[in-house]
């Protein structure tokens, strides 16, 4: 799961003691900004500590129909043969530790100092993407539970059997890796404030997210194709980043996390692909209600204690330097588009299928168009000082 370019203004957070969210901005950044989180303007109800931190009004839950539990079941064989081939048994999986100073070694004073001085080579705008990139790796968690909202393919027992819940938890197990691989290398950077980073990764687990996937799987493997791909765009372009400054070790690094997410982009979109064989009109609605809604961003919750824009902060410093942007946005959902063949679907649709694909097929170059014109509109961007970076600011 991966990074983040977007908000919505509409949101304002009361405080609770634990976990208050941060206060949302109250004009939209268009330049950064299309995914909304949470679509309306929101009553928020102070929470007691410890318990969400404020409730999101009009949350769905269970969108699909009862019978198609069912259809999930009957895929199952299916998700067996073409989906769990898609996981890398754990013997042949890259680990952390093979990207880093092995503490074991008589070498690791040496080879910790090595990747001290290399990262003194990158800018601190970077670190911040790397580091925002890291704290929605570590929110992995909530991920897990999002996957296990929902009907007809969440893991029943912690140990289903089933070949959907087999694919949750080995996929989390992967996702797991690259947490704990960013973690350490930017522990062993010293360029970051590691505890303000720690804190950013309590709050936002403790604060979860609103995919607003309704425990309804259609939309549930829609979200995750298009987050897969997200991450995978991001993650190469922090790689290409690291190589720019010279940094092979990172870009590596980097590299290594960005194949996983193609690996898995591919097992979700798969998963998509054949819910538009065995239900084109269901799947097509699911896809225009998912990007009607737009899809929210894992860490758009994100928060550090003290900064009450800092998903927007770090959204727009990604942007900046072309790691995550508004544009990929497009590009994701032209891409889906094209991946699934939405502008083929000839048969079995219903009127509202057909609508569902009229505004799918168009919805890319629309975005773009906006989002050109709030270019046009953008003011100068401002500073920020980020804790994450012992508050040194950067460029918005
Ligand atoms: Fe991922
Ligand atoms: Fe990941």
């Amino acid at each position: 799961m991966g990074v983040s370019v977007m908000m919505n203004p509409a949101i304002q957070s009361q405080r609770c003691p634990a976990f208050h969210l941060p206060r949302l901005p109250s004009s939209g950044c268009f330049k950064v900004s299309m995914a909304s989180t949470l679509h309306s303007p929101s009553k928020v109800a102070v929470k007691k500590p410890f318990s969400p931190p404020r409730e999101i009004p009009f949350q769905v839950k269970h969108s699909m129909p009862e019978e198609k539990i069912e259809m999930f079941k009957s895929l199952e064989p299916w998700a067996e043969r073409n989906i769990l081939p898609l996981l890398k048994p754990v013997e042949s999986c890259w680990q952390p530790q093979d990207f880093l100073p092995n503490p074991a070694s008589e070498g690791f004073d040496d080879q910790v100092e090595e990747l001290r001085q290399r990262a003194k080579e990158l800018p601190d705008d970077y670190f911040v993407v790397l580091v925002g990139d890291m704290i929605t790796e570590e929110a992995l968690p909530t991920y897990q539970t999002m996957i296990n909202t929902l009907d007809g393919v969440r893991d029943e027992t912690g140990a289903s059997t089933t070949p959907w819940g087999i694919w949750t938890r080995a996929w989390t197990a992967e996702e797991n890796r690259h947490g704990d691989l960013l973690n350490k290398y930017l522990y062993l950077s010293g360029r970051v404030d590691m505890r303000q980073i720690e804190k950013t990764i309590q709050y936002l687990i403790g604060t979860g997210m609103n995919p607003k996937t309704e425990n309804n799987p259609y939309l549930g493997f829609i979200f995750t194709s298009f987050q897969e791909r997200a991450t995978f765009i991001s993650h190469g372009n922090t790689a290409r980043h690291a190589k720019e400054h010279g940094n092979l070790k990172l870009a590596q690094l980097c590299g290594m996390i960005a194949s996983d997410e193609k690996r898995h982009e591919t097992a979700y979109t798969k998963i998509v692909e054949k819910l538009f064989e065995v239900d084109p009109d269901g799947t097509i609605q699911a896809l225009a209600d998912m990007m009607q809604k737009k899809i929210s961003m894992p860490a758009h919750l994100m928060y550090d204690g003290r900064n009450e824009n800092l998903f927007d902060h770090f959204s727009a410093v990604a942007q900046r330097l072309q790691v995550y942007t508004a544009k990929d946005y497009a590009d994701i959902l032209e891409f889906l588009v094209g991946r699934w063949k939405v502008a083929d679907l000839t048969t079995g649709l219903t009127g509202e299928g057909r609508k569902a694909q009229d505004y799918v097929c168009g919805l890319a170059t629309r975005i773009r168009r906006i989002q050109e014109r709030a270019e046009g509109r953008a003011k100068e961007a401002g500073t920020a000082r980020i804790s994450w970076i012992f508050d040194k600011e950067v460029k918005l």
